[in-house]
């Protein structure tokens, strides 16, 4: 697909690398819209580049997200990309004898991780998908997976929800091949953004740092050549694309 030809809807784009996706590719793409939950930074967002089209809505509520996807498909006619990106970093161990009395895994973070990382995507991606099934736009699925798909250690809810990404994304590029839907995940390792700061203490940063072969971390550009590439390579289908600097977990 050629990039100038594309409606693109990116989820949580206000922060991070969403929001990096979208001031990279609003002067490429035809059409570049923005959901995502925080409306201060989308209004953030928006006054730094106001030809993003830019939509407040928590995707884990299933009402919102129908709500929303009628209304953009009203509103722009067709959607080319989509891009599964909001989420958050969850790190907390299965057992943690340092918490005193009750040492398990919250279970409301637990909840948590999975609604936005996992069920989320399901809920926009089978509203979205209907509707480029029957508009008949070719297209393709981008979900933002991670290295933890493959199992890290201190991150049960968050490897688990990045792991289901991963083979939902070959269930739907088997699915939706035969309409000329692709789909794809991006599987980053650690990207220097100020959420993996947030879910990490410099510590931890190091080591990641120290195991990766190239001894840094990824950085947010690297993952948009990526998204670009999967965009315009029309027989890229079915692949977890992992973008690690090579570190295995
Ligand atoms: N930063 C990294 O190193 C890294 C590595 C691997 C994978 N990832 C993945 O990349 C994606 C983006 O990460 P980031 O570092 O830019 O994080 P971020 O926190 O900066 O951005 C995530 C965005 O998602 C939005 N969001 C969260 N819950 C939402 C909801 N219920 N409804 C709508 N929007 C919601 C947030 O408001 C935020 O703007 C995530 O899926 C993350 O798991 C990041």
């Amino acid at each position: 697909m050629k990039l100038e030809t594309v409606n693109i809807l990116i989820t949580g784009g206000a922060s991070g690398l969403g929001k990096a996706m979208a001031i990279h590719l609003v002067d490429k793409a035809s059409r570049i819209i923005v959901v995502d939950k925080n409306a201060e930074l989308l209004e953030q967002l928006f006054s730094e580049c106001p030809s993003i089209k830019c939509f407040t809505a928590d995707l884990t509520d299933y009402q919102e997200v129908v709500v929303l996807v009628d209304h953009i498909f009203k509103e722009y006619g067709k959607l080319h990309v989509l891009i599964n990106n909001a989420g958050i970093i969850h790190s907390e161990p299965l057992v943690n004898i340092l918490k005193g009395d009750d040492a398990r895994h919250s279970l409301e973070s637990w909840h948590k991780t999975i609604d936005i990382n996992l069920n989320a995507v399901f809920y926009v991606t089978v509203n979205v998908a209907e509707k480029m099934v029957k508009s008949r736009s070719k297209g393709v699925i981008i979900n933002i997976s991670s290295i933890s798909s493959y199992g890290n250690s201190g991150q049960s809810a968050y490897s688990a929800s990045k792991a289901a990404l991963n083979a939902l994304t070959l269930t739907w590029s088997k699915e939706l091949g035969m309409f000329g839907i692709r789909c794809v995940a991006i599987a980053p390792g650690f990207i220097d953004t100020p959420s993996t700061r947030a879910a990490l203490n410099e510590t931890k940063i190091k080591e990641y740092k120290n195991a990766t072969p190239l001894g840094r971390m990824g950085k947010t550009e690297e993952i948009l050549q990526a998204v670009i590439f999967v965009i315009e390579n029309d027989f890229y289908n079915g692949t977890i694309l992992n973008l690690d600097g090579g570190l295995k977990l």
